[in-house]
Formats: structure tokens, sequence, C-alpha cells
């Protein structure tokens, strides 16, 4: 479902699910603005920016720039950003997470995708024109006729990726435009004082009972897979902000929903240096970096704004260089001479950071049961009051978020909380805002896409609920999302198989009767870290499935101006038991590790085939087991009953006439035991 073009993957991802669609040509809808009339109409959303594209203006002037772009992202091409660099939104008044603005001495105009084109035309004021698509192309063709021959076409090389601003060279390529890099950032220089600060939060060490292995031994690591690569690099650049925090198993909180912090690492075959507020690091985080100075486990800790300088001076010797260019900026990659850089599409680190161990898959599960018992908590609170007609969504989000910051190693939600109710849930980008939030009825579909964060690990869970009469349509939908679901996690597959070889079965049940659904169907997911984790997933520059990786699976269906339907889990690449075994390694499956039950009431289990049934009932067993006795730990019985009864075992239907009714008694037989003993399989 990718574009030719390179997007940055999260473009494609949404909040804590993968529901974006792509981006679609301009269509001839009008613009809620009016900019023909004299004062011009706009929403009382719109922000005026009048000042602040002449203050951009003035600064493009004397540095002779034509034209200047600004990217939406941050210098680590960061999916969430933070206050800081919210440059576009301050520069445009357009909030939006994924958008370009180019400005010039006598036009501005943003360009963004679909999710996003009612947003855009509420906070836009008449400065700006709106550019109803994302293809660079377009950005270049609006600039050729904007700018003549000869100008100079800027923007900050450290806000653009390696493939970015590649993307701009060639289709500016022949034009006889240049593209300039200014290093001063021109947004910063008109913001000025008004610019929100750095983060100052303290950044910490993650306790050891919470890590996969001592940062030491991820260094070790790391250095041994550099000697033993042909080109022999002597470094890795690491400027993903979440391969930094893994490496040293440090934490901070410098980005909304991901307990980052801005920071640079060079890791050479004999030293490291940590680009850091140098006196933002807890006391205990200082000396385990420190301990071992002078030698090749003493960590320098430089600051942050040395990184490029560093560099450059790095590079003056008979080095190689291995980086990332999904994530790298130009700025950094251009002080590197070419023949002295190793690029590859991720950095050793990030692949590293891919495959869980068998600690942090056991952190991960534990993490997912407590986070089911805040998802089932939620449920059945939805259930007692919606009747009542006192919930709107943005009230059930904060439930939500107020449920799982209840729970143990909390460490609040991983996203902003898709709170969504009937046609809203149709939107693929929605989060319901106070005052101007739905109502939930037992008349409509809710869709709750939420997460949390927590020491041992991050959640991403999707359950969609009708507490009165589906019609017909979204029964059979909703089942066969269901089925989708189903089928792919309970796939067994070769071995370094690629996920979009494999992500149609969850379309399958769709595609069967006419329907599908127009996002991703999964991301990769971290250990208290980020929601979406690169490279995982099932999309084309995702990397080849191996067992340890955590994906979400995340089927769905959309109705515009109806309903939307989204059922998604968290699961585990794991060993697959077969019959035989053709090549070295064994075949793959999944084990979802997400804990909670479906809406039996939006299951038509007619549609299911006999082994669908059986693995529902057998994924059921395994909440009963993990989950119910914590729903008892914590002394939830009311949540342990609702559990109980939202598990029963589903006849086998069409298994029963070919199977027999033995197996449907074996199964019962084994559901109740389970529920008598929980104790006994956990
Ligand atoms: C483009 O930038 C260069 C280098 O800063 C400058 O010398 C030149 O005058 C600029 N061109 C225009 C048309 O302003
Ligand atoms: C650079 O290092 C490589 C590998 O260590 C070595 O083979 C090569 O001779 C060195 N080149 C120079 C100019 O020192
Ligand atoms: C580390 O890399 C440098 C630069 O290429 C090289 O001169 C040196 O011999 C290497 N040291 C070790 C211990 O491998
Ligand atoms: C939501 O709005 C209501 C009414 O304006 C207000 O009382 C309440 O404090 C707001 N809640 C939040 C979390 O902003």
């Amino acid at each position: 479902m990718r574009p030719p073009l390179w997007i940055p993957a999260w473009l494609l991802l949404l909040h804590g699910c993968a529901t974006a669609r792509l981006p679609q040509a301009a269509n001839a809808r009008t613009d809620i603005r009016d900019c023909s009339t004299d004062p011009p109409y706009l929403p009382p959303t719109a922000t005026d920016t009048t000042a602040r594209v002449a203050a951009l203006r003035g600064a493009m002037q004397a540095l002779g720039a034509q034209a200047y772009v600004v990217p939406a992202t941050d210098a680590h091409m960061s999916e969430y950003i933070s206050a800081r660099d919210a440059r576009l939104g301050w520069l445009t008044g357009f909030t939006g997470s994924a958008g370009t603005a180019v400005v010039t001495q006598d036009k501005a105009a943003l360009w963004t995708d679909s999710r996003y084109w009612t947003q855009a035309e509420r906070q836009l004021d008449c400065n700006w024109e709106l550019q109803r698509t994302t293809w660079i192309e377009s950005i270049a063709m609006w600039i050729l006729e904007a700018v003549p021959v000869g100008g100079n076409i800027s923007l900050d090389p450290f806000l653009f990726s390696i493939d970015t601003w590649n993307s701009y060279r060639q289709a500016l390529q022949g034009s006889g435009r240049i593209l300039l890099p200014i290093e001063t950032n021109l947004v910063d220089q008109v913001w000025g004082d008004q610019r929100p600060p750095a983060g100052s939060g303290e950044i910490y060490s993650l306790p050891e009972e919470f890590t996969g292995s001592s940062w030491q031994e991820k260094v070790a690591r790391i250095r041994q897979e550099m000697e033993q690569h042909v080109r022999h690099p002597t470094a890795v650049l690491l400027s993903g902000l979440e391969e930094t925090a893994w490496l040293f198993n440090l934490r901070g909180d410098d980005i909304p929903y991901n307990p980052v912090f801005y920071s640079y690492t060079l890791l050479t075959n004999t030293s490291i240096s940590l680009f850091v507020g140098e006196q933002r690091l807890a006391a205990a985080a200082r000396s385990s970096l420190r301990a071992a100075c002078p030698g090749p486990l003493c960590v320098e800790l430089r600051e942050y704004g040395q990184a490029p300088e560093h560099l450059r001076q790095y590079v003056q010797g008979n080095v190689t260089v291995w980086l990332g260019t999904e994530y790298t900026t130009y700025g950094l990659y251009s002080l590197i001479p070419q023949e002295k850089l190793l690029e590859d599409s991720y950095s050793p680190v990030m692949l590293a950071k891919a495959v869980k161990n068998s600690r942090e898959q056991d952190l991960l599960r534990a993490a997912h049961v407590r986070d089911a018992v805040a998802v089932i908590q939620y449920l059945l609170w939805l259930e007692k009051t919606v009747p009542q007609g006192e919930v709107d969504e943005f009230l059930g989000a904060q439930r939500m978020d107020a449920l799982r910051q209840a729970q143990e190693h909390s460490r609040g939600p991983s996203f902003q909380s898709i709170s969504a109710s009937g046609l809203n849930a149709a939107l693929a980008h929605y989060s319901p805002s106070n005052g101007s939030s739905r109502q939930l009825s037992v008349d409509e579909m809710y869709l709750a896409d939420t997460g949390g964060q927590y020491l041992d690990g991050t959640t991403d869970i999707t359950r969609t609920v009708h507490w009165g009469t589906p019609t017909p349509l979204q029964k059979e939908a909703y089942t066969r999302v269901l089925m989708g679901n189903i089928d792919l996690s309970r796939l067994i597959f070769p071995p370094n198989t690629a996920g979009r070889v494999i992500e149609s079965f969850a379309r399958r049940p769709l595609w069967n009767v006419g329907l599908n659904y127009g996002h991703g169907t999964g991301h990769g997911i971290g250990n208290f870290l980020s929601v979406h984790e690169w490279p995982v997933g099932f999309q084309s520059n995702n990397v080849p499935l191996t067992a340890g990786m955590f994906t979400s699976i995340e089927p769905g269906y959309y109705q515009d101006g109806e309903f939307g339907i989204r059922i998604e889990d968290i699961a585990l690449v794991v060993e697959a038991q077969t019959e035989h075994q053709s090549g070295e390694n064994p075949f793959l499956t999944f084990e979802v590790v997400s804990l909670v039950p479906y809406d039996r009431n939006l299951i038509d289990i007619s549609l299911l085939s006999p082994e669908q049934v059986r693995y529902l009932n057998t994924y059921y067993e395994s909440i009963r087991a993990r989950v119910g006795p914590e729903l008892q730990r914590q002394q939830l019985q009311e949540e342990y009953d609702w559990l109980q009864r939202s598990t029963e075992p589903f006849p086998l239907g069409r298994a029963a006439a070919t199977a027999g009714t033995g197996t449907t008694g074996a199964l019962a037989l084994a559901t109740l035991l389970s529920a008598l003993l929980p104790g006994l399989q956990a």
C-alpha cells in the first residue's frame, strides 16, 4: 500500500493504530474558509499568522532564500514531537502531526494528507493555501512555479531525513533552482523567546528488573556486529531517540507519550559518546555510565548540541560510520565523506531492539496482563453506565486513562486515546476533545483504541463494542474483521517472511464479500518505548519477521458517515510447532499477548470455520488462565465474573457436524477446569 516515493513510514500510521489512508489527489471540495470576501470569512479556530509569516519572509530575504520549506518533524524524525519542535504548527496554525509548509515572498502553502484536510481548513488563515496531497513532486511543482530560475530553495538540513532530502533533490534536478541548506533554522529565529524551552526533566536508568540486558552487554554486542561486518565500520551513529534510550537503558520525558529524551550517540570501536543535557542525568544513571572510565566502556558525556562538530572531527580519521538512512538527517549525513559511510535503512541498534530477548518478552507479557485488567474494568464500566446516557467520548477516554494509571508500574498513556462513537469511528484519525465529544449510546457502535506505558512494556489495543442491537452489516463486518485477525494470528509461515507477504490473510474474509480497509495491518511496539516501533510491521519497508518481534495485528472496516470497526491485538512472533520441518529454521507463528475478549454481541459465530472457533476458544482459555488470577489478586470480583461470562467457549457450530461433539465437550471441560483452577495454567 505504499506509494513509490518514500513517505515516512509513520505517516501511513495513526496514533496507536495503523490507520491512515494514502495521500489522495486533491479533489474539488470547497474550503470552510472564504478568502475571496473582504474581510475574509475564517472559522474562530483559525490562527492569525500574518506577523509570523512576514517575519519569516524578512529572515529569508536577508539570506537570499526565495523559498523556505518547513517540515512537521524534529531532528530525530520522531513521530511525536515536543512543543519546542512544533515549528509547522506555530508558523501555520495547523496542529496536525503530518504536513509540509513552503513560504515564498508572496505565497505560502501547506501540504497535508486526507486525514487532516478538515482540521487544516479550520486552523489556517488566508495567508495559506491548502494543498490536499503530500507528494514531494507536487510540492516541487508548486515551488517551480513560485520561484524563478536561479532562485534558492532553502531548508534546515537537520530536519530532513536523507531519503526526503534526496526526493527533493531529484524533483528539482535540472530545474535551475538551487536546493540550499541553511543550518540556522529560520523559524526558530523568528519564533525567538516565544519558543517553548527544551525539556529539562530527569533522565533516569531503568531499574534492572525492567531491562532485557545491561547497557554494557548491548554495547558489546553492537561492537561485535561492527567487527563481523565485511566493511568493518569503526562507529555507529545513533540519531533515533529510541535507539539511544534502548542502548543505555535510559528513559526521559521530552516527548509526550514517549519516554525518550533528546540525544545522539556515537559508538565507536574504542569509545562511546553520549550527546545529552548532562546535568539532567540522575546521579545513579551518571555513575553507571561513568563507572568504567577511562576505557572502552566509559561513556563520555557531551552536550547535545556538540554532536555535529564531534562527528565532523571524528570523520577526519581513517574511519567508517554506520548509520540508518530512514531516520538520520541529511545535516549529519552530509558531514561524512561518502567513502567513510556505511549506509543501511536501519542501524544495527534499531534491528537489535526489534528482536526482544526472553526477558523482554516476559516483561511485555506481564505488562499486557495488567493492561487487560484496566481494559476489562473499562468495558464493564461502559456496559453499566452507557445505558444511562451519561458517558461521552472524552469522558470515556479519561476513564480509560485513569484505570490504566492505577495499574502497577504505569507511566501514563502510550498515545492520545482514540474513543470514537458511531460515525466518528469511521474517521481514520479521531480523538475526542472536551466539549465537542459525542455521547455514547446503546444504539451505536463504539471504538476504543488506547494504550499504556508501563516500566515493563508498552501496550496498544483496540476493541469495538455495541451494547444494543447491531445491524446485520455491522455484525457481519465485525465478524469478518475478527476472522481476519484470527487468520493472521494463527498463520504458520516460513522464517524470514516479510510482513507484507502475509498481511492479506487479515483482509481475506473482508475481500470475500467485497469489503476492505484503507490502512496498514500492524506495527512494531517497544518495551516502555515507542508505541509505533520501526522497522517491524506488515508494510513493504518493514524487515522480515523473526522470532522475538512484537507487532500489532489490526484489521478494520469503516463505513463512512456511519460506523467504524477495528480489532487490534499485540502479538509476539514465535516458533511454530509443525509436523515436519523443511529448512534449517522452524516455521513461525504468532502468540497474541493482548488479553481482552471480543464483543460477543457482534460475533456471528456461524460465519466462523471450526478452526477459527477452536482458535478463539483456546485464546479465551489463555485469557482466563492469565488475567483471571490477576483480577482476583486485585479483588475485582465483578470484573472476574464478567471475564468468565465473556470468555464462555463458543460451540463449534459447523465443526460439530464434521468433527463430532466430543471435541466440543472436551474443550468445554478444559475451559471449565481452567476457570475453576486458574492457577493450574498460569
Ligand atoms: C542564493 O544563495 C546564495 C548563497 O547564499 C547567494 O549568494 C545568492 O545570492 C542567492 N541567490 C539569490 C537569487 O538570492
Ligand atoms: C584505514 O584502515 C583500514 C582498516 O583498518 C586499513 O586497511 C587501511 O590501510 C587504512 N588506510 C589508511 C590510509 O591508513
Ligand atoms: C579502532 O578503529 C580505529 C580507526 O579505524 C583503528 O585505528 C583502531 O585500530 C581500532 N581499534 C581497535 C581496538 O580495533
Ligand atoms: C471539560 O469541560 C468541562 C465543562 O466546560 C469542565 O468543567 C471540565 O473541567 C473540563 N475537563 C477537562 C479535563 O478539561
